[in-house]
């Protein structure tokens, strides 16, 4: 970019696509949005938010039918309009009134996959103070970091269903993988291997030994990406011994690579041994495109509106949000309030009694206040 132009975007605000979503969303993100704040005001970076009402609530009230998908949740406008932003920040998405699956693959999947964000970034990692479900392991312990393939496997849709309802009833749920997706995976996950110049070694999950014409391909285009990465250790596990490995040596773990659902699945088991979905942040990234960070844990009906929901996680996703954009977009003040947030969320998460929702110690505002306070103090 020509030094004209780079220092003319580096004045623009960034612009941030806020979706609170459904359940607890909205109130995590206002503490994620207090957290950007104070991290705003003290790294000197301009920002501008619109917020965008795209929730289970929305679609019933536009007289959506909450037994069957009738009308589009979000509009092709309006994923129109979320591309004239620099990142989207996410809260969000599942409610109880609107039968599962219509919000999520209206909202979240179709996100995901029109604006092309094919890694799913979830760093597992167990913040200081923290009480960890696996004995005897310490932040030390638990630190890596899960790429998830965001937009192919089990996930497109492919397959049907023959004869419905009759004793012969077929059902096919196809898993999608084209060299093109799985490359760009693997060799995404080659390089954010190297950036975190830790052990050197991805592990590639997958299961080889039962899914013969998948597993084959993730393996070599595994092998052969990797010929371009010498200095990075290619070591491999079947899912299920994965999900043995966490438990009983997550040490073990540097940078793992791996497909849609396992990555899914593998985690919400990452998440656990981090202290919790009151802590897991992730990021759907399209590393040329236009992103979206969000915390894991979904909406939790329950918790809603009772300000005892664990906002930890939604402000570890603007940390994200900030490293992310601020890599993508050359800006180290942005990396610098990534970082920034990040710390303040370790002074922060010692004080608190427990990371579970309704035992905080504190409310989800106060947890958020401690944070802005730890971010400005820096
Ligand atoms: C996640 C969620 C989603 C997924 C659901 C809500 C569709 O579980 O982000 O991990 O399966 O990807
Ligand atoms: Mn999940």
């Amino acid at each position: 970019m020509p030094r004209k132009a780079a220092k003319k975007q580096a004045k623009k605000p960034y612009r941030i696509a806020v979706i609170g979503g459904d359940g607890t969303g909205p109130e995590v993100v206002a503490e994620g949005l207090k957290v950007l704040a104070a991290a705003a005001k003290a790294c000197g970076f301009k920002y501008e938010t619109r917020e965008f009402d795209f929730s289970g609530k929305r679609y019933l009230a536009c007289g959506g039918d909450p037994t069957k998908p009738s009308i589009p949740v979000i509009t092709d406008e309006e994923i129109r309009t979320l591309q004239a932003f620099d990142v989207i920040y996410l809260g969000a998405v599942g409610d109880p009134n609107v039968a599962p699956g219509i919000l999520e693959k209206g909202l979240l999947l179709r996100l995901r996959f029109e604006l092309d964000q094919y890694i799913n970034l979830r760093p597992v990692k167990l913040y200081p103070g923290v009480p960890c479900p696996l004995v005897g392991k310490k932040p030390e312990d638990v630190d890596f970091t899960i790429v998830r393939e965001n937009t192919e496997g089990l996930y497109t849709g492919m397959g049907g269903i023959q004869y419905k309802g009759t004793p012969h009833e077929v059902a096919t749920q196809v898993m999608c993988n084209t060299r093109r997706g799985v490359e760009r995976c693997v060799r995404y996950a080659f390089e954010l291997c190297r950036k975190r110049n830790d052990q050197k070694m991805l592990t590639l999950v997958h299961k080889t030994n039962v899914l013969e014409y998948a597993g084959d391909l993730w393996h070599r285009t595994f092998l052969e990406v990797g010929e371009e990465y010498p200095d990075i250790k290619k070591d491999y596990n079947h899912v299920d011994a994965c999900c043995m490995w966490m438990v009983k040596n997550p040490e073990y773990y540097d940078t793992i690579v791996t497909g849609n659902m396992f990555g899914d699945i593998i985690t919400d088991l990452g998440a656990m041994i981090q202290g919790g979905m009151g802590i897991a942040a992730g990021g759907n990234i399209n590393p040329e495109g236009l992103s979206m960070f969000e915390p894991i844990g979904g909406s939790a009906p329950k918790y809603t509106g009772k300000n005892v929901i664990n906002p930890i996680a939604a402000i570890a996703a603007v940390g994200m949000l900030l490293r992310e954009t601020g890599n993508h977009r050359g800006d180290k003040k942005l990396v610098d309030a990534g970082n920034r947030v990040e710390e303040a969320i370790i002074a922060t998460t010692p004080k608190m009694k427990s990371q579970a929702a309704g035992l905080l110690g504190y409310s989800t505002t106060k947890v958020g206040d401690l944070v802005a306070e730890a971010v400005r103090k820096g």
